[in-house]
């Protein structure tokens, strides 16, 4: 059986910040606002699983069992990415780091330029999350799989927004073991490379430029 590459998201309460990420109507700062709201969902969804250390606490009532998380880094792709990592850092444990990534794309090849590696020599101790709201091609991500990769992460998990299932097919090819978790898988990609139907540019939405 092949692996689980991808998972998306369900139901009206996503549906509800979707819809809102995609009207060409949304201002600046609603977007952000639903970009924050499906950040948290999708993330806890792609942590579902994040394996941990059993020890125990006294709760009120006696002992009570417990699973922590080990040091979690998380990995936001600017620009777009930067709208997702506030959510992470209220969501996740307090020792979390961030390291960061620059990726954009060339408008008219579609090709992922990598134009900053601010990621640690070695998160040998760390559970890694990728952050990026997009996923068109799958090349930044691509990119960023790669690099994070070098830097031997105990696991790697990605949380995105919206993802072309062109992209996703990308990066399953690439790395079939690595397991993707978005809000919503789209129909295609246009020859623009745009996600249809899509939200725009989650750069220029987010940052009003
Ligand atoms: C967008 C998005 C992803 C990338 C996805 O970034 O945030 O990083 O495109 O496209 P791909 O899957 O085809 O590589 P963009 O290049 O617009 O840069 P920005 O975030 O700085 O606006």
């Amino acid at each position: 059986m092949p692996a689980t590459t991808h998972r998306s998201l369900g139901g009206a309460l996503v549906g509800e910040h979707l819809a809102v990420l995609r009207s060409v109507s949304t201002a600046t700062g609603d977007f952000r606002r639903a970009v924050a709201r499906l950040s948290t969902l999708v993330l806890s969804a792609a942590l579902d699983d994040l394996d941990g250390t059993v020890g125990e606490v006294t709760s009120p009532v006696g002992p009570a069992a417990t699973l922590r998380a080990g040091r979690i880094t998380v990995v936001p792709v600017l620009r777009a990415g930067l709208g997702m990592l506030e959510p992470a850092l209220n969501l996740l444990p307090d020792s979390t780091r961030v390291a960061f990534v620059g990726a954009r794309r060339d408008e008219a090849t579609l090709e992922p330029s990598f134009y900053l590696d601010a990621v640690p020599a070695d998160l040998s101790g760390d559970d890694v999350v990728i952050l990026d709201v997009m996923i068109a091609t799958g090349g930044s991500l691509a990119a960023t799989i790669e690099v994070v990769r070098t830097r031997n992460p105990r696991s790697l998990h990605v949380a995105g927004i919206i993802a072309a299932p062109e992209g996703l097919a990308h990066i399953a090819g690439l790395f079939p073991d690595v397991l993707v978790t978005v809000a919503v898988v789209d129909d295609h990609l246009n020859a623009s490379g745009f996600i249809v139907p899509g939200l725009g540019d989650a750069g220029d939405r987010l940052y009003g430029t």
